[in-house]
């Protein structure tokens, strides 16, 4: 498998944590480097029957085997990684860039009370947006200036480079959705940066040439949060009824939600370059499909869908989520 960067073709929450750590466990990787904005990012894993709500830490940790890496690109708040680093227990097999830009008081402060923020865009109050403003005036702290992190300074983009140097696998970790991306989702109501495929290798330090493949993440439904349009959205009453109502992981907020839309897909496929599709929950439309783990036994209408989706997008239907936890999946590569 080489170098695959996993990136969100809607608005963020599409399972990619889920997809992450399948792949991890399953392709035998060397190293998971987390890219996107930061701990606004909240990533469930439901592994061995523990659920984990991870918003620093790469999902691939369910591989022990694996080194976990932070890109130079991702904001840290220190007391969230130092948490994560713990309830994960891979003190031994972690490290983060020298130069991540670290989220102070005053970066979450300013996120919740700057009225635009709050009231207009309806950011996650995390201190992102504020501590990449930081960074571009030059004044923002580095991972370098915090004692706690010492131990855990390493060259990321040596280690990657070297690694797929050796024939090994890496995974690249985007966050937030293509969407949502402060370049190409719909401005003013967008995260603070980049975060579709080239911006996620950028984030950790590999150039485009090394990457093999990138997954496109997309749900079987649509789900944002904040403002600006969801075309199609339905009632939260009409989600509730179809089981589609979803709350986030990092402000609790019900997320509002939409039908799958193909031509969102078929763009966010071509901005990030994919080369397949992993499609989640689609045992939310399709009850029977449900743990499922064989294309074969999926019913006639959710194939039909699959097939619906290949055809829209133009490339393959890989992987397809039936349930939470990391083996509910049916693989066809
Ligand atoms: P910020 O990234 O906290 O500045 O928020 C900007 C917009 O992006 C808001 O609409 C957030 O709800 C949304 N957002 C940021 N991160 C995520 C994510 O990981 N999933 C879904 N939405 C996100
Ligand atoms: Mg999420």
């Amino acid at each position: 498998m080489g170098c695959t960067v996993i990136v969100d073709g809607f608005y963020g929450d599409t399972g990619k944590g889920k997809i992450v750590s399948y792949l991890s466990v399953k392709d035998d990787i060397a190293v998971c480097a987390r890219a996107g904005v930061g701990p606004n990012a909240g990533h469930t894993v439901v592994h061995e029957g523990k659920t984990y709500k991870l918003r620093m830490i790469p999902c691939g940790f369910v591989n022990p085997n694996a080194h976990m890496m932070i890109g130079v690109g991702v904001l840290v708040n220190p007391e969230i990684v130092l948490k994560e680093i713990r309830e994960t227990g891979i003190e031994k097999r972690f490290g983060l860039d020298p130069q991540c830009a670290i989220i102070e008081q005053k970066h979450i402060v300013l996120d919740q009370t700057d009225e635009n923020l709050k009231d207009v865009v309806k950011t996650t109050g995390t201190g992102t947006g504020p501590c990449n403003a930081d960074r571009v005036m030059r004044i923002a702290k580095m991972a370098r200036d915090i004692p706690e992190l010492k131990e855990y300074i390493i060259d990321v983009p040596l280690i990657i480079n070297k690694a797929l140097d050796e024939g090994k696998n890496v995974l690249i970790e985007g966050t937030q959705g293509t969407y949502i991306s402060l370049y190409f989702g719909q401005y003013p109501y967008v995260t603070s940066k980049d975060v579709c495929a080239s911006a996620a290798c950028s984030d950790v330090g590999v150039g485009p040439t090394r990457v093999t493949d990138v997954v496109l993440v997309l749900k079987s439904y649509v789900t944002r949060v904040g403002g600006g349009v969801l075309e199609g959205e339905i009632s939260s009453e009409e989600a509730k009824r179809r089981n589609w109502d979803e709350y986030g992981t990092v402000t609790g907020r019900q997320r509002r939600a939409a039908e799958f839309n193909y031509n969102l897909a078929k763009r966010a496929a071509m901005i990030n370059g994919a080369t397949q599709i992993a499609l989640t929950k689609l045992d939310i439309l399709y009850p029977s499909c449900k743990g499922e783990q064989n294309y074969n036994n999926l019913e006639s209408e959710a194939k039909a869908f699959i097939k619906k989706i290949e055809e829209k997008v133009g490339i393959p239907v890989m992987l397809i989520g039936t349930g939470p936890s990391v083996e509910d999946i049916i693989d066809r590569r």
